[in-house]
C-alpha cells in the first residue's frame, strides 16, 4: 500500500498566516503540521510516500523534508497542484504514481493521537474498495458526515447544515486503483471543486465502503480554532502514538 499527503490548497481560512507560506508548513505545537500525517503513515507500515502540494512556498517542502530521514525514509515523492481544484483534483495527481496499488490518502491537517494500523490491516483484509474512518464531533457541520445504519454507511454529506449523525468522516481514507476511475466521472461542486465526498458516494453507490472508528483524539488544524486546539492537544498528550495507554 502506498501513501499520499495532500498538502495543497491557499489555506484561506487561516490568512494572514497563510500569505506567504503553505499551511502545512505552520507549526502545531513543535512541529511542522506536514510531519504529523507522515508520521502517520509511516507508523501504519507505509514508506512509499507521494506529498501533493501546490500553492505558496511548494519548494520548501523539499528543504524541510528532504529524503524523509526525520521519518527513517530513504526517500520521498513530490507533485505539485496547479490551481485550486480541490482534494480529489488533487489526488488525481497521483494516479502514475499509485500504478495499480491501493493508497492511504491524508490530508496534510490531520492529526491523530494514536495510529491506523488496526484500520489498514482491516483494509487490506477485505481486499478492495475503499474504507472511511468516522470519529464522533460536537460539530459535524464542520465536515463531511455520514448517514449510518448499523455498520453501513449510506450516504456522506459534505457540511450538511442539519447533520444525519454526529460523526466526521476524518481526512484519512483508503482507496484501491478503482479511485482514479471514479475522480474522472466527477463534477465541480457548487464551489468549484471536485469533492473527495463525492468520491466517497461512488463507492458507498458501488457498495464497495467500509468505516471504522478512530480511537484517542482527533483534530485538523486549518482554522484559528482547530490550529490552537491541535496544538493544545499535542503539547498535552502527543500525537501519533503507537501504543495508546488511555
Ligand atoms: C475536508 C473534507 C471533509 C472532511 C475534512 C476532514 O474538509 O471535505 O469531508 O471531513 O476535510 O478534515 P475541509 O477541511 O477541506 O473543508
Amino acid at each position: 500500500m502506498k501513501g499520499v499527503v495532500l498538502a495543497g490548497g491557499l489555506g484561506t481560512r487561516l490568512l494572514p498566516l497563510t500569505a506567504v507560506t503553505n499551511k502545512h508548513l505552520l507549526p502545531v505545537y513543535n512541529q511542522p503540521m506536514v510531519y504529523y500525517p507522515i508520521q502517520t503513515l509511516v507508523n501504519a507500515g507505509i514508506t512509499d510516500i507521494m506529498i501533493v502540494t501546490g500553492g505558496n512556498s511548494a519548494g520548501d517542502f523539499l528543504r524541510l523534508l528532504k529524503n524523509g530521514k526525520a521519518f527513517g525514509l530513504k526517500h520521498i515523492n513530490y507533485t505539485y497542484q496547479e490551481g485550486e481544484g480541490g482534494i480529489a483534483a488533487a489526488l488525481a495527481l497521483v494516479e502514475d504514481f499509485a500504478d495499480g496499488e491501493p493508497i492511504c490518502v491524508i490530508l496534510g491537517d490531520n492529526i491523530i493521537e494514536g495510529n491506523i494500523s488496526q484500520a489498514i490491516r482491516a483494509y487490506r483484509h477485505q481486499g478492495g474498495g475503499a474504507k472511511i474512518i468516522l470519529k464522533q464531533v460536537h460539530d459535524p457541520q464542520r465536515f463531511g458526515v455520514p448517514e449510518l445504519e448499523g455498520r453501513r454507511v449510506l450516504r456522506i454529506e459534505e457540511k450538511p447544515s442539519a447533520p444525519k449523525s454526529d460523526y466526521a468522516v476524518i481526512g484519512i481514507y483508503m482507496y484501491d486503483a478503482e479511485v482514479f476511475k471514479i475522480i474522472h466521472t466527477l463534477k465541480p461542486s457548487g464551489r468549484g471543486e471536485l469533492e473527495i465526498t463525492d468520491v466517497n458516494n461512488a463507492y458507498i453507490e458501488r457498495d464497495e465502503m467500509t468505516w471504522d472508528e478512530l480511537s484517542g483524539w482527533w483534530t485538523d488544524a486549518g482554522t484559528f480554532e482547530s490550529l490552537l486546539h491541535a496544538s493544545n492537544l499535542v503539547a498535552e498528550t502527543g500525537a501519533n502514538k503507537m501504543e495508546m495507554t488511555r
